[in-house]
Order: structure tokens, then sequence, then C-alpha cells
């Protein structure tokens, strides 16, 4: 996977990107990043990147030449157009299996904007998908893609080390995970709980599904409308007062 990120803060995209799990994954060539510099690209003596919003108002706008000139020499040995993720709290808003379709791309291009946003017609020309993660505004794109290209990269097969961790985590069957305990066994007076400490594998499994029923009930009530269940699932959900159509 290449992540391509234009940004006028490159330093942030690979200080972020080249620490911990993605920081092992660049190293290893799992994952490659390429942080183009939007400002590089200006013509203007100064390397302004910005103007005022034609039409008045506060803040200044982002000017198309010279993202389009970034991005013209990002896809310029590329052999199709990339998807180009837009970032902006106006997108879609991210989520797990967005991660995992963005994770069958081999490249993809972020745009991170800043001050108020971006010429509508460099938009127009080259984005592809607007993304936002989540309903507050950050004061710019870069922390958006990086959160982004992190969900993206533990996808890549091989940057996690543990090939299963990936498949049973939260969101796996669209519910959240069950709890984990470590040593010592009693930590300021509590136990872990005696089942896991049995060695009996059937009891374990069937006693994390139901912790992850009765967490997602508890936390995320929403998830449990399109999750996977089996009918015993929803028989022990019942008797936690759960029905389906609430
Ligand atoms: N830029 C500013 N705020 C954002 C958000 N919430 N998501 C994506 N991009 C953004």
């Amino acid at each position: 996977m290449i992540f391509h990120v234009l940004t006028l803060f490159p330093d942030m995209i690979r200080d972020g990107l080249n620490t911990s799990v993605t920081g092992r994954a660049l190293a290893s060539g799992r994952i490659r990043l390429n942080a183009v510099n939007i400002r590089d690209y200006s013509k203007d003596k100064h390397k302004h990147v910005d103007d005022y919003p034609y039409g008045g108002g506060a803040g200044m706008v982002m000017q198309p030449e010279p993202i389009a000139l970034a991005y013209e020499d990002i896809v310029k040995d590329m052999e199709k157009r990339p998807r180009v993720i837009y970032v902006t709290p106006q997108g879609s808003v991210f989520n797990q299996s967005m991660a995992e379709e963005l994770a069958k791309e081999e490249e993809l291009v972020f745009l991170c904007g800043h001050y108020e946003g971006v010429d509508e017609r460099i938009l127009e020309e080259i984005v592809t998908d607007y993304v936002s993660i989540g309903d507050y505004v950050l004061t710019g794109g870069e922390l958006p893609a990086l959160v982004m290209m992190d969900a993206i990269s533990r996808l890549v097969p091989g940057v996690l080390n543990n090939e299963d961790s990936a498949e049973f985590e939260s969101f796996h069957d669209n519910l959240l995970e069950h709890p984990h305990y470590t040593r010592p066994v009693e930590y300021r007076g509590s136990r872990v709980p005696d089942v896991l400490l049995s060695g009996h594998h059937g009891n374990i499994d069937r006693w994390r599904r139901e912790q992850s029923l009765k967490r997602t009930l508890e936390r995320r009530p929403d998830l449990l409308e399109t999750a996977e269940l089996t009918e015993k699932d929803v028989e022990y959900l019942r008797t936690l007062g759960w029905t389906k159509d609430k």
C-alpha cells in the first residue's frame, strides 16, 4: 500500500505515521508514504497557497493550482486514476467497512485542507471520496488522514504481527470485543473471571461471546441492528432485556 498525502504539513504526517505499528510497517516496506508539500508547487514568489474568498467572508481559501500541480506530479507514473480522499467534516463518516474497502487499493491519495477550505474547482477535478472522521471540526485534515491511514494500514497483510488480531477485535460481526485480562490473577482485590482460568475452550468462547453481546447492548446498542447474531445470541440478549425492534 502506498499512501500519497497532499498537505501543507508533511512533517506532521511523517512523524505521525513513523511511530509504533505503522512505523514498523514503513520500515519493513509493507506500507509506503509519500508526503507531498503543496507549498513546493506554488508559483508565487512568496510561496503563497491561499487567498481571500470571492464573495467575501472570513478566512482564506486554498488555491487550486498548487494542489493540481502536486497531484499531477503524483499521478504521472500511475497506470490508473487513484482514489483521492478529501478529508472534510462534510464527508461520509469513516468506519471499519470503509477501512476494509480502501485497504484493497494499491495506492491512495489523501488531500488535507487547511484554512477555511479549498477552492471547489480542484475538488471537482480530482476528488473521488469525501470522508469525515466524525461530527466535529478540526483545524486541518492531517489528523483525519493519519486516523484513516492507521486504520487501513493494520488491515494490510503482515502489518500486525499476529495474523489473527485483525480478525478478532472490536467490530467483528459488528459487535464490540470482550474484555481482556492478564497477570496477576488477583489485582487490588479483583479477580480474573474463573472461566478464563478453567482451560475449557468451549466455555471460554461462549463466555467471550456473551461478554461481547452484553457490552454491545450496554455501550452501542445501535450496532445490534446490523450485527450477525445466532439464535443462541438472540436468546442470551433476551435474558438481558433486549428486544429485536428496540
Ligand atoms: N477536517 C476538519 N475536521 C475534519 C473532520 N472531522 N473529519 C475530516 N476532516 C476534517
